[in-house]
Formats: structure tokens, sequence, C-alpha cells
């Protein structure tokens, strides 16, 4: 082995990293080495700047657990996460696009009815969400299950409550026999990401805008079609053209119209006026070679 100079050094680690026995890793591990050998002689790195990079590190892994992923947090503010979800879902013109899932999306959501409320009595203005599941040529889907979560009026998701042990506006609808799905909640609003942590402390030493404009989370699976995670964001709400997470998409924001008290969108009445948003989600067809996940 030649011994290390500062010629050869960032070769030596590259050759050693290619030795991996997965050829994927050694394509991983090779470029990751190359990329930070190259980061470190440009910035010039001080061993003291290193040494804060791994405290840094360090506290993102102590404050994470299983309900709180600080990693992925750093992800998102750094544009990475949304980045991952555009190299992995160059879905069609005309298909929904898709965003990042986000740290609060939880599994096994309850069903609801069409028209059913999610907001279970949880103070806000009556919204709803009204539209079809689509596929590219147009065709109505019918049983699509669109798992639905989002943030209270404080901008607090069930995740961020330990105390909660019911599920807190989170539901799965599905589609009727024309596509159609309608939700009932209430209107979101645009809150911060949480700011106690080490992310926190980093983004304050910047002119970053921590907050994330109002929006909604839907999943939505479907046998034959990818599986699309995306948001829709109310027109004209703060913070959608500085989004932290880099999630907001121009396809996505929808207008919520006020509307009076009356007949309800889901069937029956509303008693007070409420707002609706129209969006039909078209989804994309799975090559027909790609296994299902
Ligand atoms: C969210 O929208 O739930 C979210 C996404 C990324 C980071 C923080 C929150
Ligand atoms: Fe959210």
């Amino acid at each position: 082995m030649a011994f290390v100079t500062d010629d050869n050094l960032t070769d030596l680690a590259v050759k050693r990293w290619g030795t991996a026995h997965s050829p994927r890793l050694a394509e991983l591990m090779t470029a990751l080495v190359r990329h930070l050998h190259a980061y470190a002689r440009e910035v010039g790195l001080t061993e003291e700047e290193w040494a804060a990079a791994v405290e840094w590190l360090s506290a993102t892994g102590r404050i994470s657990d299983d309900k709180r992923q600080e990693f992925i947090l750093a992800s998102d503010v750094l544009g990475l996460s949304t980045l991952v979800v555009q190299l992995n879902h160059r879905f069609s013109a005309g298909a929904t696009p898709a965003t990042v899932l986000g740290p609060f999306h939880i599994d096994g959501s309850p069903t609801a009815a069409f028209g059913a409320d999610l907001s279970d009595g949880i103070a806000g203005t009556p919204l709803f969400v009204t539209g079809r599941v689509l596929g590219l040529d147009g065709t109505p889907l019918p049983d699509v299950v669109l798992d639905v979560w989002q943030a209270d009026a404080d901008g607090t998701y069930e995740a961020q409550l330990p105390e909660i042990d019911e599920a807190r506006l989170r539901a799965k609808y599905r589609t009727r026999a024309d596509g159609s799905y309608c939700v009932r909640t209430i209107a979101p609003r645009g809150y911060a990401i949480p700011m106690d942590g080490p992310v926190g402390d980093l983004v304050s030493g910047t002119d970053i805008s921590y907050f994330r404009p109002a929006h909604i989370h839907f999943l939505i699976e479907h046998p034959g079609y990818e599986k699309l995670i995306t948001h829709l964001f109310r027109q004209g709400s703060e913070f959608l053209d500085t989004d932290v997470v880099f999630g907001t998409k121009d396809e996505l924001i929808v207008r919520f119209t006020e509307e009076p008290a009356g007949a309800s969108p889901g069937g029956g009445t509303v008693d007070e006026p409420y707002l609706r948003a129209e969006f039909d989600f078209v989804l994309q067809p799975r090559p027909a070679d790609e296994p299902q996940p």
C-alpha cells in the first residue's frame, strides 16, 4: 500500500471502499468518500468545525426515537428528502406529483365513510375536500383508499401529543364506484417544524423561514398504480413560496372556496358556513413488469 500524502489520500480511501462486496454499496460509498473529501478540501474544514459537526450529528441521534426522527427532519430542511422523491417518482405529465411523507404519518388509521368528519369535534373551520381518483387516461378508479392526515389549528400532529391514544385528525377514506371521494375535516393552518432540537439550532442561525404552508397529507394506494404520497396546499396561504421542506408544488395548490351553510357535499346538511376544496388525484400506472411492493 502507498503511504498517505495530500494527493493520494482520496484515491486510497475510494479504492478501499470500492472493495464493498455489494456493487451498489461500493458505488454509494466511493461516491460518498469522493464528495466528502471534495467538500472538506473546498471549505478548508478545521478540526473545530469537524468536531462541531460530529457533536451535531450525535445530538441529532440522541433526540431521535420511534416518535421523533431528527435525521429525517435534517434531510427535509436540506432539500434532500424532496430530491429523493423527485429522483424516484418521475410521473408522467398529468399525474399528480408526489411530495415528502414527513415525520407525522401514522399507520393503521381508522376507516371513514364518504363525507365522514375526521376532525371529531376539534375546533376549526369545517372543510370538505372532494373530487375523484382517476387513472392517467381519465378512468375513474373505484375502491381506492385515501389515507389522510393533518395538523390541528395549532399546527400540532397526533404524533406530537404523547397523551393521545386515539386516532386524531387522520382517517382512511375509500372512493365510490364513480371514483369520487369526500373528506370532511377542519381547515389546516401553516405551522413551524420542530425547532427545539439540533435542526432548529442550525436553522436558527440563518434567515430560513421554519414554517410550512397550510396543507393536508394524502397517501393513496391502488393495485396497478404507483403509490402516491402527496399534499394539498391551501391557495393564498402564508409560506407557500418558502416551505422549509421544499414540499410545495404548483399543481398541488388548491382554492378553498367559502360556502354558505346548507347542503353538504357529503350528503345531509352543514349548519355553518364551510370551506370546500376540489381536487382530482391522477395516479401513475405501474409498468407491467414492475412487481407490486
Ligand atoms: C409535515 O408536513 O408533516 C412535515 C414534513 C417534513 C418535516 C416536518 C413536517
Ligand atoms: Fe404536515
